[in-house]
């Protein structure tokens, strides 16, 4: 926070002492120191205009961050969902990784089952993350990672791989090497959480925060996507999902696709 308003004044500075018409107005008129005083003081004004501004928009970003967080409904969704994909999935929620925002909340319901090991990777910045999630972080369970880049972890080092929201934000070019990267890394079975068309709209804060709009795209899109990636639906663990889901009355408010690893 205090980079900011020093370089705001360093900027100032300099442009201060280059200012091309105080110099030779110094020698020539009578109005010159008053010129100056004017001139300091409209840099005064710029300075503490830019300086309130600055903080300002820092404020702005942490209110709407979470603010946004609050918005995250397949993040929320996919904690929900634990005690379901339990049912479903059984022994493969042994050794999970999650990736999405706001997995340490994720990682930390999820150790908390029985005989469940996770990990989570966190694809925007945990600034403002509390010390629970920090703490994760210094132990290796989280990972602050751009998942444009391939993860790094061996092929099949988990057995159950689950993504909420964060596709949503990736255009075709970076889903074309995230989801077969998430899918390399997993050997029971990928699971992706994604918005609803006309459910969730894009906010200027999570445009400034991912850097580009939540994309909520249909289910039919999503299937002839996995097609095209080769990646195969798992009917089975889909039907399993919506019966447990049925009965125990969770009504999912995102998509969820069930997919099997590459094998
Ligand atoms: C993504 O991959 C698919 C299948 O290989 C390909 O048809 C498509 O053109 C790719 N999209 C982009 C944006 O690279």
């Amino acid at each position: 926070m205090s980079r900011r308003p020093v370089g705001t004044g360093r900027r100032f500075g300099d442009s201060g002492s280059f200012f091309p018409f105080s110099g030779s107005s110094h020698s020539k008129s009578k109005s010159s120191p008053l010129l100056s005083i004017a001139l300091i003081l409209v840099g005064a004004v710029v300075v503490i205009f830019i300086v309130k501004g600055g903080s300002g928009f820092i404020t702005v970003n942490r209110v709407a961050f979470s603010k946004v967080e609050g918005d995250f409904l397949c993040t929320l969704e996919v904690q929900r969902a634990i005690p379901v994909l339990k049912k479903v999935y059984g022994d493969s929620m042994r050794k999970v990784l999650h990736v999405g925002p706001d997995t340490c909340s994720m990682v930390s319901k999820l150790v908390k089952e029985e005989e469940t090991e996770a990990w989570g990777v966190e694809p925007y910045d945990i600034e403002d993350a509390d010390a629970t999630c920090k703490g994760l972080v210094r132990k290796g369970l989280v990972r602050v990672a751009d998942i444009k880049f391939p993860l790094p972890y061996r092929p099949k080092s988990f057995s159950l791989v689950i993504v909420s929201e964060a596709l949503d934000y990736l255009s075709p070019k970076y889903l074309n090497r995230t989801l077969p990267d998430l899918a390399r890394v997993s050997s029971d079975g990928l699971i992706a959480f994604t918005g609803l068309p006309g459910r969730q709209k894009a906010k200027v804060a999570e445009v400034s925060k991912f850097g580009r709009p939540a994309k909520m795209r249909s289910s039919s899109w999503w299937v002839k996507y996995f097609m095209q990636m080769s990646l195969e639906g798992n009917e089975a663990a889909a039907k399993k999902f919506e019966q447990a889901a049925t009965k125990m009355s969770y009504e999912p408010s995102c998509q969820v696709f069930h997919l099997k690893s590459y094998h």
